[in-house]
């Protein structure tokens, strides 16, 4: 006798549920879909015990007849899907018909489901595969799915199953991505009592985000939108024998992007508050993140994640959801058309924006690792389910800090801590400090320097110490507001004062507090503007643009400057040594370990010179790959251009005239990203007219 058998329906049905159901989450996940495959508009989903003990999600979909309702938990059971060619061009969420018998080969079920017609409704109870009782119930049109003591039978899952409160989060992640990307429809999540999402319909996704996170995080975001035709590169063709002289030629249709992306100023540690829906399916794809990694880049730090919350939606030709069990990936099938449309609808909308950063919130502006996009009742919550650990994205760069501000030795290759920049401004409604003394008015054009110098002791208890201007982010915590009344307003605040950019070139300028800030009035308000990075941006992008047409000025060295390189540092120079000539250094090797540099890029000199190639080698050190591909060596261009600007531009305690002043804030309301450094430093805080008022108690 043989030794392969095929396997009983239930065992076949429990190794399915291995891949489909790994958790509460995921039974809610599938549920979920089913609901809105079957047309809901309304949604409640019940657990306790984290869904370990229970999950109920009760919709007003179509329902099931009997018949139906019995099928739908036998194996490879949908009405989704008939042929192999449907697979081609899925609308579904669902397809595998997969989902109800693999949760009932694990749990207890009971499916109440009626289809509003003259029929009664199917009361169906099922544990562990087996079916206990079937019966006719009066029931309202639609399906209630109640799923009791999750793994019962399999203890060896059950065991992996972590804390009441981290799965409920997980629950909770699921239903509000659901619901945002349903806006139109009623979501409800209870947990033993205690309701979490609470989301009647709306019509706007805007309005569903302020209904599910507040007035906060809706300020924080921008909305975006954009669409592109997809170019017809060929559609999946049906096999002649199939087509039908009759049918009208097939469109490529296209590709539509929406949603909502931060501010520069709004930080995160990790990835989990970046959301990608396609066709309206939560999809993890490393491929959308890295096209939105790479539209932030040099806008926030390469160690930060934005918030993202993107919509793609184009023709189910043109994506293959049919790639994971758990249907949580996808394939495209022009994967870089769909990557650059979005890193450049993303980076088009960030230059259009160009977001100012409100002084109160740019004060908690550190990166953190909370999700910000999370109900607020249910913190610490985890990322999107199964997303625990996610790889780096490729082009993720840890060491780009490295290094921001090397002492006087030559080369210095360790990462160095960077110096904190003193932070906390004392904005509680008793600094009087702050602002002119008696009798002076507040009015563009009349800035007295003696009169602001109180108020810069009090703004700025340390001086700024020579050196201070690393381009490296200050690596503290956010200062609480604590008790601060003005702080208990600030999201009002923030929403208000999120005034844009490209008011810069018309500023007034003031002067320079502390000879590092310069002050400016604009109709909004007041700015003030980091001189160092604001200059740093405006060469940035000027070095990138010389460096696109090869016309980066250089300037020749009266004496070359020897540097001494470690053999590793040798190989590192070797590979880079190309692309460093193209951004005007001419530098020869002078021995096994010395290079001598014979000519340098404008205004770079001495010992800041040596810093930025010492800077670039330690940076890219960190880089495998060759920058011979597109992306690595756009990578290599902008840490080369990154590294130059920081070192030549103007410092912090320098003077600057008043015509210098205009020039820099007119260069800098051209540039693309005014918002921030290359390195993600804000480089203007705008202190809004209404935060002026209210601090003085005149709102
Ligand atoms: N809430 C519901 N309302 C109406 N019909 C439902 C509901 N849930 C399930 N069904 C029916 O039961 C069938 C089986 O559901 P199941 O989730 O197992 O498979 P599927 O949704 O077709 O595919 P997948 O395994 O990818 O989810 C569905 O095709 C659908 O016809
Ligand atoms: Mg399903």
């Amino acid at each position: 006798m043989g030794r392969i058998r095929i396997l009983p329906d239930q065992v076949a049905n429990q190794i399915a549920a291995g891949e489909v159901v790994d958790r509460p989450a995921s039974v809610v996940k599938e549920l979920l879909e089913n609901a809105l495959d079957a047309g809901a508009t309304r949604i409640k989903v019940e657990v306790e015990g984290g869904g370990r003990k229970l999950i109920r999600v009760a919709d007003d979909g179509q329902g099931m007849n009997r018949d139906d309702a019995l099928l739908a938990f036998e194996r490879h059971a949908t009405s989704k899907l008939r042929t192999a060619d449907d697979l081609l061009s899925i609308a579904t969420l669902g397809f595998r018909g997969e989902a109800l018998p693999s949760i009932a080969s694990v749990a207890r079920v009971t499916l109440e489901t009626a289809t509003g017609d003259d029929a009664a409704g199917t009361h169906i109870e099922i544990a562990g595969g087996k079916i206990l009782r079937v019966e006719d119930a009066a029931l309202p049109r639609g399906t209630t799915l109640a799923v009791s003591d999750l793994f019962f039978n399999t203890p060896a899952r059950r065991k992996f199953l972590r804390a009441e409160s981290t799965e409920l989060a997980h629950v909770t992640a699921l239903v509000t991505h659901y619901a945002l990307a349903h806006p139109e429809k009623h979501f409800e999540l209870v947990s033993a009592s205690h309701t979490i999402v609470s989301a009647p319909p709306v019509t706007r996704t805007a309005e569903r985000i302020y209904q599910i996170f507040g007035k906060e995080t809706l300020g924080q975001l921008l909305p975006l939108a954009a669409e592109a035709p997809f170019a017809h590169v060929g559609l999946p063709e049906l096999p002649p024998w199939k087509k039908n002289p009759d049918d009208p030629p097939r469109q490529p249709g296209a590709l539509r992007l929406s949603g909502f992306y931060s501010k520069p100023e709004l930080q995160k540690l990790n990835r989990n508050s970046i959301y990608i829906f396609v066709n309206k399916r939560l999809i993890r794809d490393r491929l959308l993140l890295h096209a939105i990694t790479e539209a932030y880049r040099n806008v926030i730090p390469p160690t930060s994640f934005p918030v993202v919350l993107l919509f793609l939606e184009m023709p189910p030709e043109e994506v293959d959801v049919n790639v994971h069990p758990a249907k949580t990936e996808v394939r495209f099938r022009q994967q870089s058309l769909v990557h650059d449309f979005v890193r450049d609808s993303l980076r088009t909308a960030l230059i259009k924006a160009r977001p100012a950063a409100g002084f109160l919130a740019a004060l908690d502006s550190q990166p953190s690792a909370s999700p910000s996009l999370m109900p607020p009742a249910t913190s610490p919550i985890p990322g999107p389910p199964g997303d625990a650990a996610p790889p780096p994205p490729p082009d993720s760069d840890p060491e780009a800090f490295a290094g921001g501000q090397a002492g006087a030795e030559s080369f210095r290759l360790s990462p160095v801590a960077p110096t904190p920049v003193p932070g906390k401004l004392p904005f509680t409604s008793a600094s009087a400090s702050f602002g002119p003394t008696d009798g002076q008015r507040f009015g563009a054009g009349s800035f007295n320097r003696e009169a602001w110098g109180e108020a810069a002791k009090a703004l700025f208890p340390e001086a700024l110490v020579p050196g201070a201007e690393s381009c490296s982010p200050s690596p503290n915590g956010s200062e609480g507001y604590g008790d601060n009344p003005v702080a208990a307003a600030a999201w009002v605040e923030a929403e208000q004062a999120a005034g844009s950019l490209n008011r810069l070139g018309s500023l007034k300028p003031l002067g320079q507090l502390r000879e590092s800030f310069i002050l400016a009035a604009g109709d909004d308000g007041l700015w003030i503007i980091d001189q160092h990075v604001a200059h740093e941006r405006v060469l940035f992008e000027k070095i990138l643009r010389d460096r696109q047409v090869e016309q980066v000025q250089r300037q020749r060295l009266l004496m070359p400057l020897l540097v001494e390189l470690k053999p590793e540092q040798m190989v590192v120079f070797a590979r880079i040594a190309e692309e460093l000539e193209t951004n005007g250094f001419e530098v020869e090797p002078f021995g096994p370990q010395t290079l001598a540099v014979k000519a340098a890029p404008v205004g770079l000199e001495g010992a800041e010179l040596e810093r930025t190639l010492g800077e670039v080698i330690e940076q890219s050190a960190a880089e495998s790959d060759e920058p011979t591909q597109n992306e690595s060596l756009n990578r290599l261009r902008s840490r080369i251009a990154a590294s130059i600007a920081c070192h030549s531009a103007i410092k912090v305690n320098t003077a600057l005239d008043q015509k210098r002043i205009e020039w820099l804030l007119l260069e800098l309301a051209k540039t693309d990203h005014p918002t921030s450094c290359p390195h993600g430093r804000p480089i203007a805080l705008l202190y809004s007219w209404k935060e002026i008022l209210r601090a003085f108690h005149r709102l």
